[in-house]
């Protein structure tokens, strides 16, 4: 079972951060609603990188429509034993990168599930495409072949839509994603806090309270 995405250039975090145990398998929620987690990594932000990494864990919601399908909300790590248990739930015909910033192992899964529909966020599919490029260090694209609301979007999970923007005008919209039949609300990263009991670096532990990214900060 690899540990991580074959093209993802995340590491594995050396443990500042205790993952939800267990990770990558299958996690029931709801009715039709499953969840699944990622190890947990380190994510490359320049601006942050010499004074403390950013570990972080990556959730990936699983939803089976009423016709059967499978739609794989933010898909994180890929592993033989994910792709043996999501066969037992049905097959995958959806493939959704939520917002700007849940697309790094999409191409991943794409490549499993080559006959799924590739999502792309509300307002930043151009700008994905680009950070797809941009990674690849060449033209990727058009990798996606719809985005979240086209035509031929499942009726049973309603959006709302935030637009947003970074100051530079980067487009951090963000969707919540409303389960109609299991009366779930997906939030992604509209709100996002940090448990203090979870962390183990003291650094780590200081920048998540100064960033307000803590229930006890
Ligand atoms: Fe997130």
């Amino acid at each position: 079972m690899p540990l991580q995405s074959p093209k993802s250039p995340w590491q594995i975090d050396p443990g500042t951060l205790e993952p939800y145990h267990p990770v990558l398998t299958l996690k029931p929620f709801s009715s039709n609603l499953w969840m699944f987690d990622s190890k947990i990594f380190a994510f490359p932000i320049p601006m942050l990188m010499f004074v403390v990494n950013f570990p972080t864990n990556v959730r990936t919601w699983v939803v089976k429509l009423k016709n059967g399908d499978v739609l794989l909300m933010g898909p994180c790590q890929f592993t033989d034993g994910l792709q043996k248990e999501l066969s037992e739930v049905g097959p995958v015909k959806h493939l959704v990168s939520p917002n700007a910033m849940h697309w790094m192992w999409v191409e991943d899964w794409k490549a499993v599930y080559p006959e799924a529909t590739f999502w792309a966020p509300y307002g930043a599919k151009e700008y994905v495409q680009m950070k797809m490029d941009k990674r690849a260090g060449k033209h990727v694209g058009p990798v996606f072949q719809k985005e979240v609301g086209d035509p031929g979007w499942p009726a049973e999970i309603e959006l709302v839509h935030f637009p947003l923007a970074a100051p530079d005008g980067t487009p951090y919209h963000e969707t919540v994603y409303y389960h109609v039949p299991s009366q779930v609300a997906i939030v992604i990263d509209l709100c996002i806090w940090y448990d203090m009991a979870r962390m183990s670096g003291m650094l780590f532990k200081f920048f998540m309270k100064q960033a307000g990214l803590t229930l006890e900060g």
